[in-house]
């Protein structure tokens, strides 16, 4: 008969379709190291209250470094049988140790309060992981950006022209919201960081162990303050699963770009060889899969934090096995970043940019019609009348046939349009002017620009 960890009040044995459905093992067998380090700390208390001798605890530890090493080689491990990874690893531990001490070590857990643990262990590891490919990927928009140095582009707003930025200034944009979801994940561990060892199924334990030394065994600041709340609770998983989705969105925003600017309408850019994919009957192609697939699985990932959320709401205290759904969703989120960050951090690494292109289009499309607006502003014209004139001048290009640009209106054109539009308006029609003033912090100046990189390469390595 299999090894359940809950047999003795049933005359009958679990119907099959109960064991297909009830089986965890398929998604929580990556716990099982964690699940080890949380069993090696439980012995330790279990000992230091008493309940195991130096022999035993000594044997026991020995029993459970043996089954760690062998879930490692894949020598051991989960069969048909085992409901989860608890009881998978019960059955090692009694296979190595004998069912006389391997069963002792259940005694003041539950595992209700292990779960939950380990789930805490394994994400606190893997947010660290993720953190460090975001920075990658970061750094790679950091390269990108100091090597387009001074190179404008048009800056859109509605996805039409808007005003020149420099490129540089743009990539930054990008780097800014993925340091915050990297910072979000720091923040995230400190409230990660607290044990819900010790809660027992849902009331703690009576057998006088100490959570405090399972929590510091297992690296975290503390206990749970309330055993309830430790084994039932699940916001600190569902705060992981929302950084990973705002992360993805942020990663969608880029590779969203990288699709439109590698279209021949916006040849911005070209992808390296090395990220981007052919055609299976067009030869011509070179299509933008790693930003579409960054794009798609945005979609996937913010679907585990609703799914995730779907199954809390509403919940009554304390443990319910809905919380077993709590897993998946993360571990998808998790098995996706970790192979979509470093090819979107390669892809973007290669990028390589059309500068003449892009410095050719930043002034077109009256990008340049806020700074006439601004230059009347400083003549002293109020703003009111100043946004009427520089749009008067959007007008005048345009009733030409063809329509031209602002800096083709001739002088007289500009008297015509308003006394105060003097020759001197033209120090403001050109591209590199018009970065030029836009000097104050978080700007798209030069000057201002350097600044920044200079605080975003500080920022990120303070992370
Ligand atoms: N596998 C369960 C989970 O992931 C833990 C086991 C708790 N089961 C129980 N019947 N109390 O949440």
């Amino acid at each position: 008969a299999p090894l359940a960890l809950w047999g003795g009040r049933f005359a009958s044995g679990p119907a099959a379709a109960l064991t297909e459905l009830s089986r965890s093992t398929q998604f929580d067998w990556r716990l099982a190291d964690v699940d080890i380090s949380g069993s090696i700390a439980h012995a330790h208390v279990l000992h230091t209250a008493g309940l195991l001798s130096d022999d035993e605890v000594r044997g026991m530890v020995d029993a459970l470094e043996l089954l760690r090493a062998d879930v490692a080689s894949g020598a051991f491990g989960p069969t048909p049988d085992d409901e989860d990874v608890h009881t998978s690893l019960e059955r090692g531990l009694i296979e190595r140790a004998g069912a006389d001490l391997g069963g002792k070590l259940r005694a003041g857990r539950s595992r209700n309060d292990q779960i939950a643990t380990l789930v805490r262990m394994y994400l606190r590891r893997e947010a660290r992981v993720l953190a460090g490919l975001v920075l990658d990927v970061a750094d790679a928009l950091l390269g990108q950006a100091q090597a387009a140095g001074d190179a404008p582009m048009p800056g859109r707003t509605h996805l039409q022209h808007a005003q020149p930025v420099l490129l540089a200034h743009h990539l930054l944009a990008h780097v800014w919201p993925l340091m915050r979801d990297v910072d979000r994940w720091i923040s995230w561990d400190s409230r990660a960081a607290r044990s819900p060892y010790g809660s027992g199924a849902l009331a703690g334990s009576s057998l006088g162990l100490d959570p405090a030394a399972v929590a510091a065994e297992l690296g975290f600041d503390g206990p749970v303050e309330n055993s309830i709340d430790g084994t039932s609770s699940r916001d600190v998983v569902a705060e992981f699963a929302f950084v990973a989705a705002m992360l993805a969105v942020d990663v969608s925003r880029l590779a969203e770009e990288v699709v439109l600017w590698s279209t021949k309408e916006f040849g911005f850019v070209r992808l390296h060889d090395a990220f981007s994919t052919g055609s299976s009957i067009m030869p011509q192609k070179k299509n933008p899969d790693v930003a579409e697939l960054a794009r798609g699985k945005a979609g996937r990932i913010i679907g585990d934090l609703t799914g995730l959320l779907a199954t809390l709401k509403g919940l009554p205290l304390a443990y319910n096995r809905d919380l077993q759904e709590d897993k998946e969703p993360v571990f998808d989120q998790i098995d996706q970043l970790r192979v979509l960050l470093p090819a979107f951090g390669g892809m973007v690494a290669t990028l390589t940019f059309d500068l003449d292109r892009m410095a050719q289009l930043a002034p077109q499309g009256f990008s340049l019609a806020t700074d006439i607006a601004e230059w009347l502003v400083r003549q002293g014209v109020p703003f009111r009348v100043a946004h009427e004139v520089a749009g008067a001048c959007v007008r005048a290009c345009e009733e030409h046939e063809p329509s031209i640009e602002l800096w083709d209106l001739t002088d007289d054109e500009l008297a015509a349009i308003s006394p105060h539009l003097t020759p001197g308006v033209r120090e403001v029609l050109s591209v590199e002017g018009s970065l030029a003033s836009r000097s104050a912090t978080g700007g798209t100046a030069p000057s201002a620009v350097a600044a920044q990189l200079v605080d975003a390469r500080n920022v990120a390595t303070s992370l």
